[in-house]
């Protein structure tokens, strides 16, 4: 009973998928969760409500006006919920919850609603390809909303392509890992974080820069366990393929010269930083503002210049926050390290070998060592970038954030 005593909100739009969200209800239900369903009226021409308060054995919620349910239904719903599934969401309900319209139960509870929350589209390939949906989409997504991506398929409009509600089975086991997470200890609540991730991209000219290999998974595992763990995360992130980790306030950079003005403005808050970005050391020192020709020269010379160094800059008015920094290094590992750990006056580094597979950049794994400025050395084993981040989101509060800081104690 993976989703035994949880709450699941689940919000029902009109797209001939709806039937496929009985089952869902069904499956939830079965996991022992308490479902709620929540229907627009359009979803009510596909199925009835009937059907979801059969299945869900509570009453179906439609209309805000209803006498029973309005006194304030729609926010007492989204408070009880521990989930928040939409499932299907159209691309009129998606683009509702995009623009904060609240002209419905459904999309008024959206507004209200603090938990995850899931939200799974179905509709016809072209509406789905559509610029306007799938700006809609990325809205949400950078507001922290997961996505289940609809399949490919052969769609109910006779087309075929990407618009199918993802399967069932899919969706549940995406519910049950959301779950999981709220399972995670609140040993951060009242904390907070900044971190910043991801590579920097060093202008040439308009179409060419300099960058490096980060992926920023790293950096976004540390921001994503630290906001499930009740931290108040600011994550600082250079461009990346990855969504926004849940109740994350994420700002988007390009440049090492950006990534520190946003630190800059956001450190003041932070008490604590893990600085897991990849940050450009020389950016060039002339930006062309026309794409420079490659011309007949068999060789090409760019001036660079040093870039900002974010971390120094935060140990030299280091006050009491605890400063995380993170080495990529090759030769010479843990002596490296330790000289970054003292040059940038950090309470902790974290050592990523590059060059050994499963660590350091781009794959899911790392292996890391972290070294502490009393000598402390301490080697961890190959592991999900995750539980890394799991796992030294715990030793910095135990060990670094307890002496440092009065409000987490
Ligand atoms: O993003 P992934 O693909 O998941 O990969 C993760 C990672 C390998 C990028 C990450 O774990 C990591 O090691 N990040 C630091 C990379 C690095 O090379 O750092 P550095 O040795 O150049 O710098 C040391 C520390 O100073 C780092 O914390 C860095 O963020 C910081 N720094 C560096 C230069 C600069 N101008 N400003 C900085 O703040």
């Amino acid at each position: 009973m993976e989703l035994e005593g949880r709450t699941v909100l689940l919000g029902v739009s009109g797209s001939i998928a709806a039937y496929k969200a009985v089952e869902l209800a069904s499956r939830l239900r079965k996991a022992g969760a308490s479902v709620h369903v929540v229907m627009t009226q359009n979803a009510t021409r596909f199925v009835s409500p009937l059907t979801f308060e059969t299945i869900s054995r509570n009453p179906v919620h439609v209309d805000p006006f209803a006498p029973a349910q309005w006194e304030p239904e729609h926010t007492a719903l989204a408070d009880r919920a521990d989930l928040f599934v939409v499932a299907p969401a159209t691309a009129n309900i998606l683009a509702k919850f995009a623009h904060g319209i609240a002209d419905d139960l459904l999309s008024t509870l959206y507004l209200a609603a603090r938990c995850p929350i899931l939200v799974a589209p179905a509709m016809n390939v072209y509406m789905y390809r559509n610029p306007a949906v799938q700006e809609n989409l990325e809205r949400l997504r950078a507001r922290g909303v997961k996505i289940a991506e609809p399949e490919e398929g052969m769609l109910a409009c006779g087309y075929e392509g990407q618009g199918r509600l993802q399967e069932v089975e899919r969706l549940v086991e995406t519910i049950v890992q959301l779950a999981r997470g709220l399972e995670a200890p609140r040993d951060w609540e009242g904390v907070s974080v900044l971190v910043t991730a991801g590579p920097t991209r060093e202008p040439i000219d308009p179409v060419r820069f300099l960058s490096n290999r980060s992926s920023g998974k790293m950096g976004y595992a540390i921001a994503e366990e630290a906001a499930l763990r009740g931290a108040q995360v600011v994550l600082v992130s250079g461009p990346t393929q990855l969504p926004s980790p849940p109740n994350v306030r994420r700002i988007q950079v390009e440049s090492a010269e950006e990534m520190a003005r946003a630190v800059e403005q956001t450190a003041g808050s932070a008490q604590v930083i893990f600085l897991a970005a990849a940050v450009a050391d020389f950016t060039p020192v002339e930006v062309s503002p026309h794409k420079l020709k490659k011309g007949t020269a068999e060789t090409w010379t760019l001036t660079l210049r040093k870039t900002p160094d974010i971390a120094a800059s935060l140990g030299q008015r280091k006050g009491d926050r605890v400063l995380i920094g993170f080495a990529a290094e090759t030769d010479d590992p843990i002596a490296n390290a330790r000289r970054k750990l003292t040059e940038k006056r950090l309470d902790l580094i974290v050592l990523n070998r590059v060059n050994e597979p499963g660590a350091g950049f781009e794959v899911d794994t790392n292996r890391v060592t972290l070294i502490f400025p009393d000598g402390t050395v301490e080697e961890w084993p190959l592991l999900d970038k995750r539980e890394v981040a799991r796992r030294l989101l715990s030793i910095v509060r135990d060990r670094l954030l307890v002496s440092s800081s009065p409000v987490a104690g």
